[in-house]
């Protein structure tokens, strides 16, 4: 690990820690706290933590207002407000890029992940289907299958020093990941060649040793070094600062296996026959004309979504080729319809992938077949969706998951969604863009 790293960390945390200290106190008249030696910093530092205790004994949120590493990094303030003038990076893009990889804890090394050699694609999706994300209660874990990695971390323009790993030195073993791939993202009204960054894991045994910040300087060094500044991502936990927050909601497919494996219960005066009726779908799908999309779909389905994305004030723009890439039906991973009328025209729209999860500790159900809602365009979006459903369920994925941005409000309560826990934060770096309502977000991330 990069040694200097941490104590920067530590050393920017205590000196924005007093100057808030000393910032309240002067608003309210108090004296300020002396932290003029390192004993009254330290006492300063005991009684704070002091009060997060019993904050947290009493039950109180106490919100994060401090990131060690985030707060280093070029990405606005949590406090700052953005406006549409102040569009564009934070800071300026360098030609003196580091050519040093950051160094790793000793007997750690960095390797990047060739994703089409068959060895290297196992040990990834080891790693990840180990250790990857689970739920609060710790009941779930995402099992993204081998071939949706390769999908999802080689459209066009993919590197594999892109694609960068930590192994353990004597063994080899992977312990670490964090991935980017190229993207044009725009944001209000303008269009960056950006990254899109993903799949950041480490492994369970080696939490909370600051890894993550390592593996997130890398990438970005990685990322620099072909010229790219700008970055996009999702994650569940709050740094700063979301330009926008999205939350999941689900349609049960399967309600037995769901109440079954936990992951939802039977409400008061509910019963599970009641339940299944409630969720009944249709046998077959009702829009004339639906059909899986074909490759002489692609470009009349591409100026479609095109045309569409425009509504929203940060999406994708895809080439051909990425259009291809990204939606091409490929068996158990990505799944994309069209409805073609009698004058050959494509009208509608409808896609989503395949993301199983792990159920821990179950003795009858070891996965949950899960579809993700990823983009659609209809006028009768509703209908269109209940369709896709409709297909989802005949593909006997138990649950059909979508996010509450774009125009998906239209169908998530008249489709029988219910809402679930947990946000979504949507994040971009070094990139400064005025906070968006999820109604005008039109980008899903794998
Ligand atoms: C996310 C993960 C890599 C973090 O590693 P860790 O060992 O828990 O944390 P570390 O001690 O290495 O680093 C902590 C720093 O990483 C940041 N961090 C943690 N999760 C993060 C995320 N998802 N995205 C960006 N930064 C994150 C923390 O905010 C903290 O920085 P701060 O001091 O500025 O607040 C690890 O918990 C993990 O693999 N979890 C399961 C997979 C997962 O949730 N991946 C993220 C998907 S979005």
């Amino acid at each position: 690990m990069d040694k200097s790293q941490p104590d920067a960390d530590i050393a920017a945390q205590v000196a924005k820690l007093a100057a808030e200290a000393k910032e309240k106190a002067a608003a309210s008249g108090m004296t300020p706290p002396d932290l003029a030696t390192p004993d009254a910093r330290q006492a300063f530092l005991a009684q704070q933590l002091q009060m997060l205790n019993l904050a947290k004994n009493q039950g109180v949120e106490m919100p994060k207002t401090m990131w060690a590493f985030w707060d280093t990094q070029p990405v606005p303030k949590m406090k700052e407000t953005i406006s549409d003038e102040d569009l564009g990076a934070i800071e300026a893009s360098r030609d003196n890029v580091r050519q040093e990889p950051y160094s790793l804890p000793k007997n750690f090394e960095w390797d990047d992940v060739n994703i089409r050699d068959p060895a290297q694609l196992k040990e990834l999706y080891q790693l990840l289907n180990e250790n990857y994300v689970e739920d609060d209660d710790n009941m779930f874990r995402f099992d993204y299958s081998p071939d949706f990695l390769n999908w999802a971390l080689s459209p066009p323009g993919w590197h594999t020093d892109w694609l960068c790993a930590v192994r353990a030195s004597t063994t080899k073993k992977m312990v670490g990941f964090i991935s980017a791939i190229p993207a044009t993202i725009r944001t209000k009204t303008m269009a960056t060649e950006m990254v899109e960054i993903n799949f950041l894991c480490v492994h369970k045994k080696l939490r909370s040793k600051r890894l993550a910040p390592t593996l997130i300087r890398e990438i970005t060094r990685r990322v620099n070094k072909r010229n790219i500044f700008q970055a996009c991502y999702t994650a569940g936990v709050v740094i700063p600062k979301p330009v926008s927050t999205a939350r999941y909601h689900h349609r049960s497919l399967n309600p037995k296996k769901l109440v079954e494996i936990q992951f939802s219960a039977l409400g008061r005066n509910q019963t599970m026959n009641r339940l299944i009726r409630l969720m009944k779908l249709p046998g077959q799908t009702s829009l004339p004309g639906l059909r899986k999309m074909e490759k002489k779909d692609c470009e009349k389905a591409r100026a479609l979504l095109g045309g569409y994305l425009q509504k929203f004030d940060m999406t994708p723009i895809y080439s051909e080729e990425e259009f291809d890439h990204w939606f091409m039906p490929r068996e158990g991973v990505i799944s994309s319809y069209v409805v073609e009328n009698s004058d050959g025209e494509i009208t509608d729209f409808g896609s989503f992938y395949s993301l199983p999860s792990t159920v821990v500790n179950n003795k009858n159900h070891s996965t949950l077949n899960a579809a993700y809602c990823f983009y659609n365009v209809s006028d009768r979006l509703k209908d269109l969706m209940q369709d896709m459903l409709v297909i989802a369920h005949n593909q006997k994925f138990d649950v059909f998951n979508a996010l509450d941005l774009m125009e998906n409000e239209q169908f998530l309560k008249p489709l029988k969604f219910g809402e679930g826990d947990g946000n979504l934060n949507y994040y971009l770096y070094n990139w400064r863009c005025p906070e968006l309502e999820k109604k005008k977000l039109g980008l899903v991330l794998l």
